[in-house]
């Protein structure tokens, strides 16, 4: 079923934090997920062997780029949905996920230099769609956001984005204790209590939102490559 990866050459703009918080809420719902840890680093394979994981959440780990494109067909037949993360370089690893994905996520913090490693994500999936010959949706999230405040240069890079007809995610990832709390304590956001961390209400809203958004906008792609096919 669908394969979701998030990819951005850029390191530690939440890639992995975004994955884990859309995996486990999905899963929460009461969906079958793999996650598939093609980080060399395994942050969520780490992730998944604190207590918490939800049942219907596999973590596939030790994923390089002779098994990838493997590993990600054989989840997709087990499984609701497909996650994929990735380390924060350009590799061949990067280049197989994005030829398989369903949706390609491109996490974004507020920064121009953030953009332009967007913009080479983006370029890199072109590129896999002229190879592979086909449609590859992709999206850009902010991530790390403020709930209170807009910035400028946040501003700024949302109109360069719209302005080069980039999709950009309604929803953002803000910053919330809570999601790096998870890779602390395990579990889901959903999961965690008071005394661990505070702001956990706006946090289990904020990924709410974001999977929701995500599982409609796989539902209208799916729908407009019926179309087109
Ligand atoms: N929404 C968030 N709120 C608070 N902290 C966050 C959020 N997203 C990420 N972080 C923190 O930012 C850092 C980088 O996040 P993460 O590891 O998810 O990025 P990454 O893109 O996967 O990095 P890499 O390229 O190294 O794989 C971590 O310390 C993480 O806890
Ligand atoms: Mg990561």
């Amino acid at each position: 079923m669908p394969t979701i990866l998030f990819a951005s050459s850029k390191g530690g703009v939440s890639k992995s934090t975004s994955a884990v918080v859309l995996g486990t809420q999905l899963a929460t719902q009461g969906a079958t997920v793999t996650m598939i840890d093609a980080d060399p680093n395994h942050p969520v394979a780490t992730w998944a062997k604190r207590p918490g994981r939800p049942e219907t959440l596999t973590v596939v780990s030790d994923v390089n780029e002779r098994s990838i494109i493997d590993e990600i067909e054989a989840a997709a037949e087990q499984t609701a949905f497909v996650i994929v993360d990735v380390e924060g370089t350009a590799s061949m690893t990067v280049a197989y996920a994005i030829s398989r994905a369903d949706l390609v996520i491109i996490p974004v913090q507020g920064s121009q230099l953030d953009a332009a490693e967007a913009a080479k994500a983006i370029k890199l999936i072109h590129q896999q769609e002229k190879a592979f010959g086909r449609r590859i949706p992709y999206a850009v999230l902010f991530t790390r956001t403020s709930a209170a405040i807009q910035p400028r240069t946040l501003k700024h890079i949302r109109a360069e984005l719209e302005g080069a007809g980039v999709p950009i995610l309604r929803t953002q990832m803000h910053e919330r204790e809570a999601f790096r709390a998870i890779f602390s304590f395990g579990g889901t956001v959903e999961s965690l209590r008071p005394d661990q961390v505070g702001g956990l209400e706006s946090a289990v809203a904020n990924a709410r939102a974001f999977t929701a958004e995500v599982v409609s906008l796989l539902k209208t792609r799916k729908v407009q490559a019926e179309v087109v096919a």
